[in-house]
């Protein structure tokens, strides 16, 4: 995608810029700011109206649900069922990329806190205390929950820069605020705590290793939790070009190189006897794999390359959350 010249939405995320994106987040109006992360497009959680704007603005389907940014545990006890597994989970990773699937909370038992829209209509809510100053005193100043889902059109991979953001959503939104790119680079893990197992809908930054040594973990077919994640049956992360994937091994994949201007990204390098690549990034370790994952698949595609071939690590660690994108963007 080449940037459509919105990036005059674009302002450094002074301590003056965060009070400003508060002031209109609590007016009813839609910010985007960094997370540890990825980029998020946030609105007051509890209005409906402005709920409703983050769904239109990205192109989102109704049925996916949003994430509520809280400041931490006390925080989010007004909107859930905090039961004990996700406490002990709020305590070791939170503040973090963990988000947290719990019961929703009620008012004298019948009112929802958290409106229907923001939950998808589910009797569940997503929260998570992200760890970036910026998110943070965004919050504080709010003083409100911020449901934010990643700020790119629905599809499109996440932004891990406020550029990014501008080229997808820079028309509606009042205004990103910048603090230079992302460090995980990949959206948080969600987890869901209403049954006896923790369950991994979405791997991520706290990974399945890191998880295992605080709570019981699912151990079931992975295919049984796809209902559970609305998120899961969209298409999710795509670049506008093709993307192949390469496990390492077998050749098949560069078969689709010839004769193209083709981009790699991998920790290997591709075989020896190809044409040229057009571009080739070989990443030093799984860690920056995932964080420059996205941003790389939208500058391959805006550089004029034809088709993406990107190796799929094994699944350890930050691996399972690269291998997860990439199959997901590849539409695999
Ligand atoms: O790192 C992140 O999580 C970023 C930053 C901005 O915080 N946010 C993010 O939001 O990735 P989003 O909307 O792109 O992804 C949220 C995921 C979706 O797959 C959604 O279906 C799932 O969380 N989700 C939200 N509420 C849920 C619920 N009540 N039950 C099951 N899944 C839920
Ligand atoms: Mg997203």
């Amino acid at each position: 995608m080449v940037s459509e010249g919105n990036n005059d939405r674009i302002v450094p995320a002074t301590r003056e810029w965060i009070s400003e994106a508060a002031e209109i987040i609590k007016s009813g109006g839609l910010v985007a700011f960094p997370t540890e992360t990825v980029y998020g497009l946030g609105a007051n959680g509890l209005d409906e109206k402005a709920v409703q704007k983050i769904f239109e603005a990205k192109g989102r389907p109704q049925d996916n649900p949003l994430i509520l940014h809280v400041s931490g545990i006390r925080d989010a006890m007004r909107y859930a069922e905090v039961n004990e597994t996700a406490e002990a989970l709020m305590h070791s990773f939170w503040p973090g990329p963990l988000t947290i699937i719990m019961y929703a909370a009620c008012q004298a038992d019948v009112e929802d806190i958290v409106p229907a829209i923001t939950r998808a209509n589910l009797g569940t809510v997503a929260l998570r205390a992200p760890l970036h100053p910026v998110a943070i005193s965004l919050i504080e100043l709010a003083g409100l929950p911020i449901a934010a889902p990643s700020a790119n059109r629905s599809g499109r991979p996440s932004p891990t820069t406020a550029c990014a953001v501008a080229d997808d959503l820079g028309g509606s939104v009042a205004l990103i605020l910048d603090a230079g790119p992302t460090t995980i680079g990949l959206e948080s893990t969600v987890v869901d705590v209403t049954r006896d197992a923790v369950a991994i809908l979405r791997p991520g930054g706290v990974t399945k290793e890191m998880l295992a040594k605080v709570v019981d973990l699912f151990e079931g077919d992975e295919s049984d939790l796809s209902h559970r994640s609305p998120g899961t049956k969209h298409r999710h992360y795509a670049p506008d070009i093709p993307l192949f994937l390469w496990d390492g091994e077998e050749r098949a994949s560069f078969e689709m190189a010839k004769g193209v201007r083709w981009c790699y990204m991998g920790l290997r390098e591709p075989p020896r006897d190809l044409d040229t690549s057009h571009r080739k990034v070989i990443f030093a370790s799984i860690d920056e794999y995932a964080r420059d994952l996205f941003g790389k698949l939208r500058e391959f595609e805006s550089s004029g390359g034809e088709i993406i071939i990107a190796e799929l690590p094994d699944g350890h660690n930050l691996g399972g959350a690269v291998r997860n994108r990439l199959m997901r963007a590849a539409g695999s």
